[in-house]
Parts: C-alpha cells; structure tokens; sequence
C-alpha cells in the first residue's frame, strides 16, 4: 500500500519513512516539499499520509485542509506528527480532517502499530467501495439486459400481431423509426426519443382482438364492421394498460390514441388537439405515412412526394401542425429509413433497430 510522508526536516523524513518502509506490504514515498507533495496527490492515490505540522511553507493543518478538498480523498488516513500537545492545535487539525497524531519523536512501536490499524482500515475500505462498485455495474448490466429483452419481445409481438392482416413485416419498424424523426424533430429529450420508438411497434396490437371475417374481408366493409375495426384502438390500451414497466404503459397510451386526428374527427373518443397525448400524435403522423406508401392488396403505393404532400395537406386537420413540421424537416432521415427497412428487401431474419 502507498504511504506518502511529508516533512521539510531531512532527518525527520528519513526517520519515518524508514520506520514506515518497515511495516509489511507498504511502499514509502518522501516529500520535503508539501506542494509538490499535494501535487503528486492530486493525481495519484494514496492509502495513508502522514504528514509534519510544523513546515514554513505550509504548516499540516492548511496541507491537511487541501489534500480534503480534493475529489475522492476523504476517506485517506491523514496521521500529523506534532512535537507540540498543544490542545488547540490538535482539534484544528481533527477539524479540518486529520484522523490520528504522532508526536514527535516517534516512537517506533507506536508508529507501526497506528499505521498498521490505519491500513487496515484503509484496505477494508477499498474493498467495500471496489464491491460496491461491482454491485453498481452487475445491476446496470443486469437492467440493460432486461430492457434489451423487454424490447425485443416488443418487436416480436407488434409483428406477430401485423402478420395477421399483411405481409408488410417492416410496417411497424419504420413507423417506430418515422416517430423517432418527429419526436426528436420536436426537441424531445434523447430518452423520450427512444421510448416513444421502442414502444410505437405496438401501436396496431389491438388487431389481435379482431375477427378474421373483418379484418380479412377482401371488399368493403360495412358500418358494424368499422366500428369493430376501430375497437383496435380499445382493444390495444386493454391489452397493454396499467402495466408496471413505462414503456408498455407508453405503448398502451399510443395504442389507444394514435387513430385520433388533431381535428377532433378520429376515433376511438374523437379526442383533438392537445388533449390527444403527444406520443398518439407522433405515432399517428408516422403510420398514416408507412401506410400511404405501402402496397396493399386493394391499392397501389403512393410515391414518396406524393405521401409528403398529403401529410402536409392534413396539417391541422388530421395532424398536429407540429409533428407534420418535424416530419418533413427530417424528410432526409424519413427516406433513409425507407430504404433500409424495405419489404420487397426481405431476406434472411428481421432488422432490429438499435
Ligand atoms: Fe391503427
């Protein structure tokens, strides 16, 4: 262990730092100079000092007093060697942090004995901060696993769920990727930013609770039928609702709003401006885009320009004038994501975003 002794007095030095040297497992290094001493300290780490009170440069206590004022330094055994019993002296220098006295001149069995109880403590203390430490990050690691699981079985879910009505795989992945451009668009913080795109895959989930015979119909479908389809919304916020991880609860608030227009004329409660929730409004932006260009049995897809104008067209009326602006600000970012998640691209295992 590391002990640094400070003291101007040549003599003196050389005496306690033999003394020291002494003691089983420590390495000594000697400072006449308590400046260049608390220069070598800020840098390096030390597990005991033991230092002089009376210097002319710097007496032990104004030493003792800026060695404590650095970072991480306050659990350091400080010992002051004192000639003086001077009671004031002595509680300045507990005062400012000193943790035991020697007094000079010191006695060999009394030095190796302190110091030995000191290092003790010193090494108790380390090892308590070093479990500490690896207790902090086994629990970081352990959380980011299950958060990186969590998500996954997101994306598993909102496709198994998409499966059912199109073979558009990436249908939810670039809406989630087209609400992150509009949410960071918006100067969303960087975490909202990432939970509105990890949990904007589920917006559709309610599908699920859809029967075939609506959800398949090749034709049109009749007014009975529409209301069922539009339970998706109802069905989706069920499925994810009062869930203990905010992301779900996130992705439940999406599921049930994202079908709402700014207007007030969406569904499922004809909700409008900013009473609809701002992760629906984003989401909703996002989807009707994928949807406008993506083939469907029953329609060709639009080109890119002509889904930008559309959303455009809709601003303040289906959309909130906001996103639409964030929308088309990232329309660079938009086009890349088209790219790279492309259906008729299809091969091998499904991108996950990272
Ligand atoms: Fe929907």
């Amino acid at each position: 262990m590391k002990v640094v002794v400070v003291d101007d007095n040549a003599i003196n030095l050389t005496i306690v730092a033999t003394l020291a040297g002494r003691v089983s497992g420590t390495e000594v290094a000697t400072y006449a100079c308590p400046v260049r001493a608390l220069a070598w300290l800020a840098a390096a780490d030390a597990d005991l000092v033991i230092v002089d009170y009376m210097m002319p440069e710097m007496d032990g206590i104004a030493f003792i007093e800026r060695f404590r004022a650095m970072p991480d330094r306050g659990s350091v055994p400080v010992v002051m060697v004192t000639a003086s019993a001077d009671r004031e002296t002595r509680h300045r220098a507990l005062e400012v942090g000193a943790t035991d006295f020697l007094t000079k001149p010191v006695d060999p069995v009394e030095l190796k004995a302190r110091m030995a109880n000191l290092l003790a403590l010193r090494a108790a203390h380390r090892q308590l901060a070093d479990r500490a430490s690896w207790l902090a990050d086994a629990v970081a690691r352990a959380t980011a696993d299950l958060h990186e699981r969590e998500r996954e079985v997101i994306w598993r879910l909102s496709m198994a769920a998409e499966h059912r009505d199109r073979d558009t795989a990436y249908h939810v992945v670039r809406v989630a990727e087209y609400a992150g451009v509009v949410a960071e668009g918006l100067g969303l913080d960087a975490d909202m930013v990432r939970q509105i795109r990890y949990a904007a895959p589920m917006h559709d989930v309610g599908k699920v609770g859809i029967p075939d015979a609506v959800l398949l119909k090749p034709g049109q479908l009749e007014p009975d039928e529409i209301d069922r389809m539009k339970a998706h919304t109802i069905i989706g916020g069920r499925i994810l609702a009062e869930s203990s991880s905010p992301l779900i609860r996130l992705a439940a608030e999406i599921a049930l709003t994202h079908q709402e227009r700014f207007d007030g004329r969406g569904y499922p409660y004809g909700r409008a401006g900013s009473d609809i929730p701002l992760c629906g409004r984003i989401v909703a932006v996002a989807d009707v885009f994928d949807a406008l260009t993506s083939e469907r049995p029953y329609k060709r897809a639009w080109t890119m320009a002509d889904a930008f104008a559309h959303i455009e067209a809709e601003r303040g009326r289906q959309f909130d004038p906001a996103c639409v602006d964030a929308f088309l600000a990232g329309g660079d970012a938009v086009l890349g994501i088209r790219a790279r998640f492309c259906d008729t691209n299809l091969t091998g295992p499904i991108l996950i975003p990272a």
